[in-house]
């Protein structure tokens, strides 16, 4: 008997913290190691400055500290962010962005094609990341597989599964 109880309360315990668990990640709340404020960049720099590949690869990356010392090798401003920063550049530590936007990996996506090709702003499936002053806590807009299929039927691109799951 005693034992019966023991291990229903062990289940209860260990079925509440999956509900925490999951209920946590369900909530995005993604933060950054250094404030990065998009809209003060946009009239100093481009995209491709620091998303390299947008025209290359079918990945954008994300900036590392090689590419703000171009301008950041001594202070520019008085902000504690940028501070980090150069903290960052002088200790020779690597800048670990957090990801915004990311498939699963059976989904095949390449940017050269949509920028290229495609010819497609940004703004088309990212929102206006460019206007942003500090980094979004989640994606400004949710990109899922309705959003490719919709945005493929209205522009006459294939819909077949194989086109974007390999
Ligand atoms: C092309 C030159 C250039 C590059 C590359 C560049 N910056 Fe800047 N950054 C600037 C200028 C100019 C300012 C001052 C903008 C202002 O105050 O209006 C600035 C300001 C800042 C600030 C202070 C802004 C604030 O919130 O007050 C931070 C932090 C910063 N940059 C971070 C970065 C990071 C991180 C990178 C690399 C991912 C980077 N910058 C790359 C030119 C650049
Ligand atoms: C000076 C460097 C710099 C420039 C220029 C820049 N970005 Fe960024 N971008 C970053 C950094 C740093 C992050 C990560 C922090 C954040 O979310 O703000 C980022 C994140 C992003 C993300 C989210 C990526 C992900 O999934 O994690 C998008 C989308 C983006 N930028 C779009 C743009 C667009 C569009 C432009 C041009 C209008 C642009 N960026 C110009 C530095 C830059
Ligand atoms: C047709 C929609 C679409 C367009 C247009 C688009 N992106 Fe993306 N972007 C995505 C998707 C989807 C992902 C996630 C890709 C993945 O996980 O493989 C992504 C991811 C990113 C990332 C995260 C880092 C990486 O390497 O994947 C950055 C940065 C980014 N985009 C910047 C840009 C910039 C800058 C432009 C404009 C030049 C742009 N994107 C245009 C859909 C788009
Ligand atoms: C705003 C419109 C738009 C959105 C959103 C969009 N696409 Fe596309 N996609 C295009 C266009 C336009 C092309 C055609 C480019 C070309 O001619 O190669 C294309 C082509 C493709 C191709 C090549 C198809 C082929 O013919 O082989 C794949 C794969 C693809 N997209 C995947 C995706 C995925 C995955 C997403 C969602 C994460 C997505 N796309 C979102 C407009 C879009
Ligand atoms: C234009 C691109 C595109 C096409 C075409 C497409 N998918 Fe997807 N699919 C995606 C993307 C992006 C995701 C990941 C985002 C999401 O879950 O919505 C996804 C996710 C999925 C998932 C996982 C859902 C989940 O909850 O994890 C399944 C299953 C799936 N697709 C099946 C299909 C089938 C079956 C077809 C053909 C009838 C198809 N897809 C056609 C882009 C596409």
């Amino acid at each position: 008997m005693p034992k019966k109880i023991i291990f229903s309360l062990y289940l209860v315990l260990v079925i509440g913290a999956v509900v925490v668990y999951w209920s946590k990640i369900g909530e995005p709340n993604i933060k950054q190691p250094i404030q990065f404020n998009h809209l003060k960049h946009k009239e100093v720099a481009d995209c491709e400055t620091c998303h390299k590949y947008i025209k290359e690869q079918a990945f954008a990356s994300l900036p590392v500290k090689e590419d703000c010392a171009a301008c950041h090798e001594s202070p520019i401003t008085d902000s504690p962010e940028e501070k980090k920063l150069l903290d960052f550049i002088e200790k020779g530590k690597n800048i670990s962005w957090a990801r915004l936007y990311e498939l699963p990996p059976h989904v095949y996506f390449s940017h050269k094609r949509h920028v290229t090709i495609g010819d497609l702003e940004c703004k088309s499936c990212h929102g206006y990341m460019a206007d942003q002053q500090s980094p979004p806590k989640k994606p400004l807009v949710a990109l899922m597989m309705d959003d490719c299929i919709a945005c493929h039927r209205s522009a006459g691109i294939k819909t077949d599964c194989i086109a974007c799951h390999r």
